[in-house]
């Protein structure tokens, strides 16, 4: 009788693993999606804290590249070198060690827009 409440269990344990562990890009669209604004980009990039490691037009840290001018660097106007930099940076290095954020792609739009705009102005 029952029996099968344990496979049940199981069942969902490993489902919410993977949606912690790697979360599908289809459900991050779904559960995290923003105004691709430059303004929601700013603010992004304070809450996921990319200072912390980058600087970013003359602030934050210096432990990994000074992105300044990287929309810039980067000869592709659609950016999708930074877009797939920024869904899976392991999926790019697999050393690297920048974090995997799981960015929805509204995200991703928004702080590109924000990198955008950013070295728009540095370049003035
Ligand atoms: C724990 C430190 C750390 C944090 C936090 C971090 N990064 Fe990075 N990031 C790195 C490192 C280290 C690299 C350099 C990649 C390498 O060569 O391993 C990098 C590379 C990059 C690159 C590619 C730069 C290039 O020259 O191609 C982009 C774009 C980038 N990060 C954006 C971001 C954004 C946006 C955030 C916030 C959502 C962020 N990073 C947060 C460590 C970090």
């Amino acid at each position: 009788m029952r029996r099968w409440i344990p496979y049940v269990v199981i069942a969902i344990i490993i489902i919410a693993a993977w949606f912690i562990i790697a979360p599908p890009r289809i459900w991050l669209n779904m559960t995290k999606s923003v105004e691709p604004t430059a303004q929601m980009g700013e603010q992004l990039v304070a809450e996921y804290g990319c200072r912390g490691c980058h600087r970013i037009g003359g602030e934050g840290a210096i432990k990994a590249t000074d992105l300044t001018g990287i929309t810039q660097r980067v000869a592709d106007p659609a950016l999708v070198p930074l877009r797939l930099w920024l869904q899976n940076p392991k999926g790019v290095k697999p050393n690297t060690a920048m974090p995997n954020f799981h960015l929805s792609d509204s995200e991703i739009d928004a702080i590109l827009a924000y990198l955008v705009q950013a070295d728009a102005a540095a370049a003035n």
